[in-house]
């Protein structure tokens, strides 16, 4: 049998914390199921292990300096940040993190993780408090919108004598995510579509539609709306590590694709349309795009100049409504149709009305006003409304913690059924 991470290459941050002793472990784990580590050691990392150590570990020269003459000429660091499969920081520290959320890169490991267009896994680990810290928590809810998968922290003593979240997960939990995360354990997630999963949406088919559409005007020029895809992408991971086989249509978007999950990419309703029209059969279908309602009547074939008179009028014409066509349908409809409101104002009364009107089952309503969650942001204040008229209010969560409670929530409705 082969090993579960033979021939891949994992990017081994390790940064400055006095986890930093697990992350040598850690190497010896990856390495026993049959991955090649490329460790890069932070300077803070460099004050508890050695980069002797891990390269003797690693089999191979560990990484410390953007500066290094020798080392650019040899491979250099955008180089570093492609020649692998996957980005491991462990431990990810509180400052780790807060130059990933930012962007902020002053050294190698940072400047690696900013290059990189790889998936990356981090395994935080610092003093509770910090953890605990609104301003940790931000950034952790950056990463995860920014599609960084986390693992751990775990719980437990710490090495200040304090109790709580802060300790990183132990180095088998790192790798049981990383396999997980690149699709190949035995378990895992897996990129491809779901062949022996496991979880509450085993053996279900989930469509989800997200982000904007864009409507061309002109080549050049188009319509479209604020959405950014984060709630819809979030309901789509969720989906799959719930064990679901996902189908993720998705409008023009600048986050990365979920891991785990089919992307289908588009950019008009029309398009849209046809590509939910073309992933059906499923058991669950989410509509949480944001369609453009319009699109220009007749799209210009080259780019409409000014000519000195009077502003050009753009002819609008209806867009098809993609769940009202599939909430409507007579044979193939998914069981659970699932339509969602983004709303500035009478939030409840506009989405009751929009759940007899679409024909949905349940109705996920935002609240986009600047109050409740601008429309494009991280977080989102939802009511979710049943068919039966309940109506549940959550409080205002980060849009990774909705996509997990609406995907809990639908497979419950869709095992009860
Ligand atoms: N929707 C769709 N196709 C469209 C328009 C909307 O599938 N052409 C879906 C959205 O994905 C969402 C729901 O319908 O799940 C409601 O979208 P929204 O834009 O709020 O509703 P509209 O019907 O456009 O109503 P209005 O703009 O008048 O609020």
């Amino acid at each position: 049998m082969s090993l579960p991470l033979a021939d891949r290459r994992i990017l081994l941050v390790i940064g400055g914390g006095i986890a930093a002793y697990k992350a040598l472990d850690l190497i010896r784990r990856l390495r026993e199921r049959g991955a090649g580590v490329c460790p890069v050691l932070t300077r803070g990392a460099q004050e508890f292990v050695t980069p002797l150590a891990a390269a003797a570990l690693a089999g191979e020269r560990a990484h410390t300096d953007l500066f290094d003459r020798a080392e650019e000429a040899d491979i250099g660091h955008i180089k570093l940040a492609r020649r692998a499969d996957a980005v491991v920081v462990a431990p990810a520290t509180a400052n780790l993190m807060a130059r990933m959320a930012t962007g902020h890169a002053p050294d190698l490991a940072s400047t690696v993780l900013l290059a990189t267009t790889l998936p990356i896994l981090i395994a935080p680990a610092m003093n509770v408090r910090m953890w605990a810290h609104p301003a940790t928590q931000r950034n952790l809810a950056t990463l995860t919108g920014d599609g960084v998968r986390v693992v751990g922290p775990n719980t437990g003593a710490m090495a200040e004598a304090e109790t709580g979240p802060g300790r990183m997960a132990e180095p088998h939990e790192i790798a049981d995510a990383l396999e997980e995360m690149l699709g190949t354990g035995t378990g895992g997630i897996g990129f491809l579509a779901g062949r022996g999963r496991a979880g509450p949406l085993a053996g279900r088919r989930v469509l989800v539609t997200s982000g904007p559409t864009h409507e061309p005007i002109d080549p050049v020029r188009y319509l479209a709306n604020r959405s950014s895809g984060r709630q819809g992408h979030a309901i789509a991971a969720a989906a799959a590590t719930a064990g679901a086989e996902v189908t993720l249509v998705s409008g023009p978007v600048t986050i990365p694709d979920p891991p785990g999950v089919r992307v289908v990419r588009v950019e008009t309703a029309r398009a849209m349309l046809a590509a939910v029209e073309a992933a059906l059969p499923a058991d669950l279908a989410v509509f949480a795009a944001a369609v453009a309602d319009w699109r220009p009547a007749a799209e210009q074939g080259s780019k409409i100049k000014k000519d000195g008179s009077a502003p050009p009028a753009l002819q609008l014409a209806e867009n098809p409504d993609i769940l009202a066509t599939v909430a409507g349908m007579r044979a193939g409809r998914p069981r659970l149709v699932v339509g969602f409101a983004a709303e500035t104002d009478a939030v409840l009364e506009h989405a009751r009305a929009k759940l007899a009107r679409k024909g949905c089952d349940l109705l996920v309503a935002n609240d986009v006003s600047p109050a409740g969650g601008v429309m494009g942001g991280a977080a989102n204040t939802v009511h979710l409304l049943a068919r039966d008229g309940s109506v549940e209010t959550w409080p205002t969560l980060d849009k990774d913690e909705v996509g997990r409670r609406l995907v809990a929530r639908f497979a419950q409705v869709l095992g009860a059924g």
